[in-house]
């Protein structure tokens, strides 16, 4: 019975075409704005609103680490690559620290990668102590807030806690020195230790080239009702089972793997990007962090994305309205998540697929090269100049000092 009437409903998806088109909409398309926040916010411009210094490091910070290991470029943290090239020539770049309301210090702190190319952050807190202590013997504009008018890239699993497993991560908390900048990372889950009050939480680096590619006409109907690939058991690092993904994903596979209506498996294939454009659903569990590309994923490609990762801050949620476009299922729900997606009304799922058809939805999850207005660059931009004016309280007293910097693990006080 279940069955049938969702035959019935892929039907009139299918007959009335909502199939999105990840970049460009074609004229008449139907799409929908929710006034006053998506759109609105998104589309705002930052220039003239904030002005900001980009550190000269030495190229050991940067440039050379990237020389040594270019598939730095292309992993999930790569934005804080392309966030470095994006400043140098952004019309907010000022060259005169003295006018500037924000400042950035380039450093390439998950640039570190196993011969698999998985990116390590082991070397990343002497890294930054080591930029840190630069910068702020070079310049008098660290000493002034101790960081409270800087900020930093720490795209990595678990922010500036700088390690992939959540306990190791809590254990050490935000690196010490950063205690007082505004830090911008794709790690996002309330009440966590690593994450900050003011931080701004942005999308992970999906190569925006290669989804353009892979994308399919829009008449081609989602007939897939509910679609996942990846890892349900981490056996190598969890073998156990019920820590990675807090079993969330176990759940998954041991609920559904029978199912019809899910479309669901380890096995990563070809035509992945083209399977999202064919499906109502896409699931974006917790991995080992909250967060994952799907979730970047699922927005291109126009697949209401079902989040279930409790806590989880998603990326500019200031500005996109994640309730309106996705599904959240709390953690524990996931043995009725059948239940609860067949349940959804026609209606509400026609009108999340019109929200995700909003192009300035998928620019925001998108670091392009050339950068574009409206994308992830931008609103991480907006997000500093909507902290503007800065709260006096940030400027130090002469040699007054907030920060310790002994403080932390030993191993990570030795020079870089
Ligand atoms: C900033 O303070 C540190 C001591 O905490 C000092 O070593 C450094 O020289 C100061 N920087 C400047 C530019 O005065
Ligand atoms: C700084 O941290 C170190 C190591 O935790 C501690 O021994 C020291 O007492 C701290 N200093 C201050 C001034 O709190």
């Amino acid at each position: 019975m279940r069955n049938l009437s969702w035959g019935f409903i892929l039907l009139v998806f299918s007959t009335q075409l909502l199939h999105l088109d990840a970049f460009e909409l074609r004229k008449g398309q139907k799409t929908e704005r929710i006034s006053g926040s998506a759109g609105d916010v998104l589309e705002d411009d930052p220039v003239g609103r904030l002005k900001v210094f980009v550190y000269e490091l030495p190229s050991k910070y940067n440039k050379k680490i990237l020389q040594k290991d270019p598939r730095c470029l292309n992993h999930m943290f790569a934005a804080e690559i392309y966030m470095h090239r994006f400043l140098l020539s952004s019309p907010v770049r000022t060259l005169n620290p003295e006018e500037a309301d924000w400042f950035y210090t380039p450093v390439y702190t998950t640039c570190d990668l196993t011969p698999n190319g998985l990116p390590l952050p082991f070397k990343s807190p002497r890294m930054m102590r080591s930029a840190i202590q630069l910068i702020s013997s070079n310049w008098p504009y660290w000493n002034r807030t101790e960081g409270a008018d800087h900020f930093f890239i720490v795209p990595h699993d678990f922010g500036a806690c700088f390690h992939y497993q959540e306990e190791k991560a809590i254990e050490r908390g935000i690196l010490p020195l950063l205690q007082r900048a505004t830090l911008v990372q794709t790690f996002g889950q309330r009440n966590h230790v690593c994450l900050k009050e003011g931080s701004i939480t942005v999308p992970p680096y999906a190569p925006p080239q290669k989804m353009q590619s892979h994308l399919i006409p829009p008449s081609i109907p989602r007939s897939i009702f509910v679609y996942f690939r990846g890892l349900f058991y981490d056996v190598g690092n969890d073998p156990e089972g019920g820590y990675y993904a807090r079993g969330a994903r176990a759940a998954v596979w041991e609920n559904f793997k029978d199912n019809p209506l899910f479309d669901i498996s380890t096995e990563h294939p070809t035509t992945y990007y083209e399977d999202m454009q064919r499906a109502v659903f896409c699931l974006c569990p917790l991995g080992w962090a909250p967060w994952s590309p799907r979730l970047v994923e699922a927005v291109i490609f126009g697949c209401i994305p079902v989040i279930i990762a409790d806590d989880i801050v998603l990326p500019f949620a200031d500005a996109i309205p994640w309730e309106d476009i996705g599904v959240y299922v709390d953690e524990k729900d996931v043995p009725n998540l059948d239940t609860i997606l067949t349940s959804i009304p026609t209606e509400v799922i026609l009108r999340k697929q019109r929200l995700l058809a909003n192009p300035s939805m998928k620019q925001a999850m998108l670091f392009p090269h050339p950068a574009q207005p409206g994308d992830a660059f931008h609103q991480i931009l907006n997000g500093l100049a909507r902290k503007l004016p800065h709260d006096k309280s940030v400027y130090l007293r002469k040699g007054e000092k907030v920060l310790n910097w002994t403080a932390g693990p030993l191993a990570d006080l030795k020079p870089w």
